[in-house]
């Protein structure tokens, strides 16, 4: 099983994007699989990450999502913060320090923020303007990744909330 950390949206976030997306040319992610990842840590052990995580400090905060793109190298529509919230960019490089303390290999390219809305998408003419949407971010999960004929299926692992 693969796995990444992520912080997963409120369900009517969630209904918002999916609806937006319905409206461009391209595979729409799953209204249950829209997400922000924190960190891929591709096949790996499932206990080592859990206490790796449980050492990572952070604190609640809000994800405005204003900016919506296309990465055509990927062919992915997505939706991000015009500017990164400070406290979402200290509980990352505490994550991902965490997570190399641990021996775990992370991708080398730098953290992006992108919240993926779109698969094997069309470069749209125009974007849609995003409805406003209220993301608090209050934990942070451990998700499992099986991929299927149908796409991937994610499981909730284990859940690290985050102090006030
Ligand atoms: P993506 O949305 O841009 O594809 C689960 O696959 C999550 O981990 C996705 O959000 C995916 O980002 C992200 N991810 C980051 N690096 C990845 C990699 N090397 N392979 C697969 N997914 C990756």
């Amino acid at each position: 099983m693969r796995l990444f950390f992520a912080a997963w949206p409120p369900a009517r976030t969630a209904v918002a994007l999916h609806a937006w997306a319905g409206g461009l040319e391209g595979r729409a992610v799953a209204r249950e699989n829209i997400h922000l990842t924190l960190a891929f840590l591709g096949e790996a052990d499932p206990a080592k990450a859990i206490a790796a995580a449980k050492r990572v400090r952070g604190v609640r905060h809000e994800l405005p999502l204003e900016e919506t793109r296309f990465w055509k190298k990927n062919q992915i529509v997505w939706a991000g913060p015009r500017e990164m919230p400070r406290e979402l960019v200290r509980l990352v490089r505490s994550l991902h320090l965490a997570l190399c303390h641990a021996e775990f290999i992370l991708e080398r390219r730098p953290f992006a923020v992108h919240v993926t809305l779109l698969r094997k998408a069309r470069e749209p003419r125009e974007m849609p303007p995003l409805p406003r949407v209220a993301w608090p971010v209050r934990e942070f999960v451990l998700v499992g990744s099986r991929l299927s004929s149908r796409g991937s299926t994610y499981e909730p692992l284990e859940r690290f909330p985050l102090s006030e």
